[in-house]
């Protein structure tokens, strides 16, 4: 799969408003990331696969002078974001690709990613990409909804049209620790507000949703060696 055909498909993402979308859908569950990382004052963060840049605006606004810097390759997404940009915030928006990050060793504090990393056309690179940019002891908080205990989640790369790394909770931890993360462990969050409204759903599709929503986020820490 071409990034060239990942980018495309989020440039349209961007046109039809599914940024926003993701915004809704992820939000919760990026406030209790958020909130848990307690980013220290001036800390600079990556916000891998930004998207609208919605969570890179939580990050700078996490606590006093923290600096954070969102990566996406779809233009549409990026323009999307400086749109909505706040200048009372210290946030930016890059072009670019988890596979060849363009920042210096060790220039980021932390690191965060929501549903995004598994997209990546080469993940061992962009976990070793990830780990480069970050400082010695630095954290990285990588949360996706698309991992093989995710129930209904199997049929996400056909519907999407996008191959989709597949792994298991254990699996991702094996990636982190292959790439050359310590301290790697996952966790699920579980969206405070519910599955949703059952009115608006089929029957079948709702069951999936509820066992989905059961599921959570896995949320998966690592670190770069100190
Ligand atoms: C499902 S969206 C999630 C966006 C945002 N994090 C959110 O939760 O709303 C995934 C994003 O990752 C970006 N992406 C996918 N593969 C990428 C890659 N290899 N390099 C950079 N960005 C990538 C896409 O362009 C897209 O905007």
């Amino acid at each position: 799969m071409s990034r060239e055909r990942v980018a495309k498909t989020f440039d349209r993402w961007a046109e039809e408003g599914h940024a926003e979308g993701m915004e809704k859908g992820h939000g919760d569950v990026v406030d209790q990331v958020i909130g848990a990382m307690d980013l220290a004052p001036g800390e600079k963060v990556l916000d891998l696969g930004c998207g609208n840049g919605w969570a890179t605006r939580k990050l700078a606004q996490a606590n006093a002078g923290v600096q954070a810097i969102g990566v996406d390759c779809s233009p549409q997404m990026i323009a999307r974001a400086d749109e909505l940009h706040s200048f009372t915030i210290r946030a930016r928006y890059d072009f670019g690709f988890f596979e060849e990050l363009e920042f210096k060793d060790g220039e980021f504090d932390r690191i965060f990613s929501m549903e995004a990393i598994y997209y990546a056309t080469d993940l061992a690179r962009s976990l070793r990409e990830a780990l480069r940019v970050l400082k010695p002891g630095g954290r990285a908080d990588i949360v996706v909804d698309y991992y093989k205990e995710a129930p209904g989640t199997d049929v996400w790369p056909k519907q999407i049209g996008l191959d989709m790394a597949s792994f298991s909770e254990a699996e991702w931890q094996a990636n982190f620790e292959q790439a050359g993360f310590v301290n790697v462990t996952t966790r699920r969050v579980i969206d405070r507000r519910g599955p949703g409204d059952e009115s608006e759903h089929e029957a079948e599709a709702w069951l999936r949703r509820v066992a989905n929503h059961e599921a959570g986020s896995l949320w998966i820490q690592a670190e770069k060696p100190a």
